[in-house]
């Protein structure tokens, strides 16, 4: 199974991508965690993403649907995708087509989180992660058990994302509603688009996203 997984900055995508990963044995491709990757490691891609990033404005298509596919061909047939913050425009829509048609692998489902984009600056701007390990936290939403300890590593280091300011939130949602939101339609068309609320408890998301995945309502 392969599905999308649709929403602003904030909407919990990466969140719930990582529980299907745990729970389903799904393999979570995010172009955001492969662009920042890209950028630490100095690679002549991340080179060219890193200012863009900061400023919250998007990279260009054939480098985001380049990385897509070759993620892709490391994995073997029968793992099931969570494509995470891609595609985010309408020419990624049609690569990703191309690239799913190529390597044999259907789309099945496209779950968009719908969001109140006020909720999201707080979200977005009370986000953290284990430097260690990745695991991501909330100063509100979720804390760690212990304070200043992962629950998952129980390393002490933490960072926060560079474009994780008010101001970059606002643009980078000013890019999906200019951008993304417009290639629901192309998934609407076949019929493939759930909704989930993302407002709602974590928990509850997760819930609702498995229905939908087997094959119930949400
Ligand atoms: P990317 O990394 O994809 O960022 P994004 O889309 O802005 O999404 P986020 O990671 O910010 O949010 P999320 O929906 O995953 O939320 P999360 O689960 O963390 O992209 C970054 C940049 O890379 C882009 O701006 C662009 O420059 C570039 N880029 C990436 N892909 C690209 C592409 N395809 N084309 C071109 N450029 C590209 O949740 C947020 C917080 O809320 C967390 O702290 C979480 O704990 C909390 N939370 C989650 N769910 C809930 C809930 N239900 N209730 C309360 N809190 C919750």
């Amino acid at each position: 199974m392969n599905i999308i997984l649709l929403g602003p900055p904030g909407a919990g995508k990466g969140t719930q991508a990582t529980l299907l990963v745990e729970s389903r044995g799904m393999v979570q491709l995010s172009t955001g965690d492969m662009l920042r990757a890209a950028v630490k490691a100095g690679t002549p891609i991340g080179l060219k993403a890193k200012a863009v990033m900061e400023a919250g404005e998007l990279v260009s298509d054939e480098i985001v649907s380049g990385i897509i596919g070759e993620a892709l061909d490391a994995l073997p047939l029968e793992t099931g995708v969570i494509f995470d913050g891609y595609p985010r425009t309408e020419a990624q829509a049609h690569s990703l087509d191309i690239i799913l048609s190529e390597r044999d692998r259907t789309l099945d489902h496209v779950i968009e989180l719908e969001v109140d984009e006020d909720a999201l600056v707080e979200r977005i701007t009370g986000r953290f992660t284990c430097a260690t390990c990745g695991a991501g936290y909330h100063d509100k939403f979720k804390q760690p058990k212990v304070e200043g300890e992962c629950d998952k590593c129980h390393g002490h280091d933490f960072k926060r994302r560079p474009d994780d300011n008010e101001a970059t939130v606002r643009t980078r949602m000013a890019e999906y509603r200019a951008k993304t939101a417009p290639i629901l339609p192309i998934y609407e068309a076949r019929g493939i688009v759930s909704r989930v609320d993302g407002m709602s408890e974590m928990n509850e998301v997760t819930v609702a996203i498995a229905a939908i995945l087997d094959g119930g309502s949400a």
